[in-house]
């Protein structure tokens, strides 16, 4: 029995010993993908059209023979991590197909997802980890990104015009998910004429909104230097600005992912400018106006669902390092709403991380 006693001890300490090993070297997952896609792998599988084996991928992908080995092991890694399936294709060889993950990273397609997976990556979002427990001894910096690059994001894009592309890239291509679901948000812009995006990066998600709903006029508010090669047309205009400053006024004021980005008391500033456009806007015809957030709400219904919560998790820890956001529960939201002068509000969750929350003045 002592035997055994210690032998299930033994177990559990290995099992720990895994799951620390797993977390401490969970980076490798992320460098494996992004490798994957500067290489293009899910574009060659896709062109293949049929189960590609590693001789074929490798002939494909142009790398020198010797070079067989490693694209196999990376091969077998991100097949178990869900972003191939193999198939025996003879005693000897196997082949490699796309999987529902990896269709989304193909550069041909649209929602691709690629310029996000690179952008989390990139060399300016993981400096800030290198020196996150220096930040907490820290008082100066609001932000680990503040301590690692010396200013904090959005006057960092200003003055680096690469990671502003890679930035607004990532943003752009999350954006694009939005395509799937845009007609179920339907309810939410009944009625509305005019919207404001705020803080809504080069546009994707006013296009999408546009593609839906033809009758629209939207403005899409952002940082001078992120609207200011945008192409305008009919209904949709660009506005440089600070959202801190002044919003223009319209039938609805959209914020999607911008409330994370911020403190409770740089929402709450946000919210007052978004509901003073609200309050001046003199169009008729419409009841009141409202503001629409699209958002991670923390403690929503799906979070039973493990992988969500902990994404949820890990973009509010993202907030913290990056910008001085956090991921909020509804009783969080409700807070700001009403240090804001809002009266009600309304959650629908959407698919994914996100939710929907109109907000009535
Ligand atoms: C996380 S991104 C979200 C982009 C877009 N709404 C989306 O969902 O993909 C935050 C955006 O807020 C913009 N932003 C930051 N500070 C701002 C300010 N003071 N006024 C207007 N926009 C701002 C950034 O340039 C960036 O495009």
């Amino acid at each position: 029995m002592e035997g055994n006693g210690k032998a299930e001890g033994a177990i559990e300490m290995f099992e720990a010993q895994a799951h620390i090993y797993k977390h401490a070297c969970n980076y490798v997952n992320s460098m494996v993908l992004a490798t994957a896609i500067q290489l293009n792998i899910p574009d060659i599988i896709h062109t293949h059209g049929k189960p590609i084996t590693i001789p074929n991928l490798v002939s494909a992908l142009k790398l020198p023979p010797h070079k067989s080995n490693a694209i196999f092991r990376i091969m077998r890694l991100l097949t178990h991590n869900g972003f191939f399936d193999s198939t025996k294709l003879n005693e000897e060889e196997d082949g490699y197909v796309l999987t529902a993950s990896s269709r989304l990273l193909l550069k041909s397609q649209i929602p691709n997802l690629s310029p996000f997976a690179l952008f989390a990556v990139d060399p300016v979002m993981l400096a800030p980890w290198m020196v996150l427990g220096d930040w907490f001894s820290r008082n100066e910096e609001s932000s680990a990104f503040e301590t690692a690059h010396g200013a904090p994001m959005w006057e960092f894009c200003d003055t680096n015009s690469r990671f502003n592309n890679v930035f607004n890239e990532g943003m752009a291509s999350d954006s694009q998910m939005m395509r799937l679901i845009v007609k179920d948000c339907e309810q939410a812009f009944e009625g509305v004429r005019t919207l404001v995006d705020v803080g809504g990066g080069t546009g994707m998600i006013a296009k999408l909104i546009l593609e839906a709903f033809p009758r629209l006029k939207c403005t899409v508010l952002d940082l001078p230097h992120v609207v200011a090669k945008q192409t305008e047309c009919e209904n949709l205009g660009f506005l440089g600005g600070d959202m801190f400053h002044s919003i223009p006024s319209a039938d609805a004021i959209m914020f999607r992912h911008i409330m994370h980005d911020w403190s409770d008391e740089e929402c709450v500033k946000i919210l007052k400018k978004g509901r003073e456009a609200i309050m001046a806007n003199k169009n008729d015809g419409v009841k009141k106006g409202k503001v629409i957030i699209i958002d991670m709400v923390l403690g929503a219904e799906e979070d039973n669902e493990r992988d969500v919560t902990e994404m949820k998790l890990i973009f509010d820890v993202l907030m913290m390092v990056l910008v001085t956001g956090k991921e909020r529960t509804e009783k969080e939201y409700e807070n700001l709403f009403t240090q804001s002068g809002f009266t009600h509000h309304k959650i629908t969750p959407i698919f994914g991380l996100t939710s929907l929350i109109e907000v009535f003045p």
